[in-house]
């Protein structure tokens, strides 16, 4: 499912720093998302995106809630209209006056589908997170022992392996690096060391 957003300003800049509750931001995650696995994958993502704020930026609460918040709603129309991921939720939170770097970040999680390019740090660990998240969440699910005990050598080899989570693009994930100037085996150790404690 593809869906090119054919434009790439997003918002208003008068907006900036305009967020939703957290309880806002659940009520509208709750309603909106009824798929548990794809609840779970974008609390997963929140979580990387909170924790990469937080640890890396070293951002101050407020910034790593809109960090949070752009991992937390990137998914919200994918359950019930998926023909109009992820124009409906941008669309939602233009109207709702949100800080625009949140909506971009939205817009610009899956370049080749919505023609949107990374450009803040915020797009492109989405953009990173988002792929290698659900990959790492696979094997953890094939491991007896969940995430416990998890190395960066099998993780490496799932990733290798294209027939193992084959929905997972491979190609996004080197990307993704790529724009985000950051070594792979260095997200997927982040992803394997916070990944368990996302709920
Ligand atoms: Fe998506
Ligand atoms: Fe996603």
């Amino acid at each position: 499912m593809s869906l090119n957003l054919g434009r790439t300003e997003f918002g208003n800049p008068a907006n900036k720093g305009r967020v939703l509750s957290t309880e806002e931001a659940n009520d509208l995650f709750i309603s909106w998302v009824l798929n548990p696995k794809l609840q779970l994958h974008m609390k997963q993502v929140a979580h990387l995106m909170k924790s990469w704020a937080k640890e890396k930026e070293e951002l101050n609460d407020a910034d790593q809630w809109r960090w949070e918040m752009a991992g937390l709603l990137h998914d919200a129309d994918w359950d019930q209209w998926p023909e109009l991921h992820c124009k409906k939720i941008i669309e939602y939170l233009e109207e709702k006056e949100i800080d625009p770097e949140i909506i971009r970040a939205i817009a610009s999680h899956g370049p080749v589908h919505f023609g949107v390019e990374p450009i803040t740090k915020m797009d492109k660990m989405l953009y990173a997170f988002d792929e290698l998240s659900g990959l790492i969440h696979a094997y953890s699910l094939m491991r007896p022992e969940g995430y416990h005990g998890m190395e960066l050598k099998g993780a490496k080899k799932r990733i290798k392996d294209k027939a193992f989570a084959a929905n997972v693009s491979r190609e996004d994930i080197e990307d993704a690096c790529a724009r985000a100037n950051i070594v792979l085996d260095d997200l997927i150790q982040f992803i394997i060391d916070r990944q368990a404690y996302a709920a």
